[in-house]
């Protein structure tokens, strides 16, 4: 599958595609974005994610509705363009070019970005084996801050956590908040299982509200999994029976170790492996030909 971006309606390969050196989104991270997954060419849960990309937006006063184009019929346009196949988009909205300065007046409009590329392989061992985390020293932006609930393209700290999490061996860093409560992973939820039920950090604790995360939840809940949002600190993740992470690009992912230590006995457990299999079920019910998006689940 070729590479294809499109920006503001125009697809072209990659090295052909370019951004103003004034836009906004270069200037000052001043743009949100999604990550989207297709699967045999068909994006699962899009509306969510276009629904999120929309509060994102709304949450800096980016003016979403003054798009050039309509981003949904992008997205699709795009993937079609490279084929279909398993994709993932990157779709990134910024506020546009406009004079250097806080200032927004001159501003735009918006710059509509849709990236598709093939998905990569998860490496040989994610699933069955595991990866392992870090608990780093990088905090979470606090709420009061940019609120990590805003999936913006400023990850200069979550690129400082996980630049950090790889000095420590790790392939994905936990953070913790100013409050040294759990958060997330540089790009990914987290979840532990603890005497049998599903814990994974709340929003209120500062994190993105991840789709896949809503997807894992609310498939515990149906299928009589106990599962909550709860205030976690670091050793109920180094404690815990399992624990795994979360993204759109990874699926589920066991973690193995934590800080250097098994997590049980560093074995994905079988409340993961219940999970990821109905997960799994789950994309392809939702992706197969002829099912309406996200129709299974909500
Ligand atoms: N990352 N937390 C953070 C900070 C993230 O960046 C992501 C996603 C998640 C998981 O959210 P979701 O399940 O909606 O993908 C949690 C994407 C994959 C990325 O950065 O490309």
């Amino acid at each position: 599958m070729p590479e294809r971006i499109n920006v503001n309606g125009t697809i072209t390969p990659p090295e052909r595609a370019a951004v103003p050196a004034l836009d906004r989104g270069f200037l000052f991270g001043d743009s949100v974005y999604e990550t989207i997954r297709t699967y045999g060419g068909r994006p699962f849960r899009l509306r969510d994610h276009l629904e999120r990309l929309r509060r994102s937006a709304e949450r800096l006063g980016i003016p979403h509705a003054a798009a050039p184009v309509e981003i949904e019929r992008e997205i699709l346009r795009t993937v079609a363009d490279a084929g279909g196949g398993d994709a993932v988009v990157r779709v990134v909205l910024s506020r546009g070019p406009g004079p250097i300065g806080y200032a927004t007046d001159g501003c735009g409009p918006p710059t509509a970005v849709v990236y598709v590329r093939p998905c990569p392989p998860l490496p040989d061992g994610w699933r069955g084996e595991g990866v392992d985390v870090a608990i780093v020293g990088v905090r979470r932006n606090s709420a009061a801050a940019l609120d990590p609930a805003i999936k913006s393209s400023n990850l200069l700290n979550n690129f400082l956590a996980w630049s950090e999490g790889r000095r420590l061996g790790a392939f994905e860093p936990i953070l913790l908040n100013a409050e040294e409560r759990l958060t997330e992973g540089a790009s990914s939820n987290v979840f532990l299982v603890r005497s049998g039920r599903l814990l994974t950090p709340r929003l209120e604790d500062g994190l993105l509200e991840g789709i896949t995360r809503a997807v894992v939840l609310d498939l515990a809940r149906r299928h009589g999994i106990p599962a909550e949002e709860a205030s976690l600190g670091p050793d109920d993740l180094r404690g815990a029976d399992e624990a795994f992470l979360t993204s759109t690009l990874k699926g589920i992912v066991p973690v193995r170790r934590c800080d250097g230590w098994p997590i049980r006995d560093g074995r994905p457990g079988p409340v993961t492996r219940r999970l990821l299999d109905l997960f799994d079920a789950a994309v392809q019910e939702e992706t197969k030909a002829g099912s309406a998006p996200g129709s299974t689940l909500r």
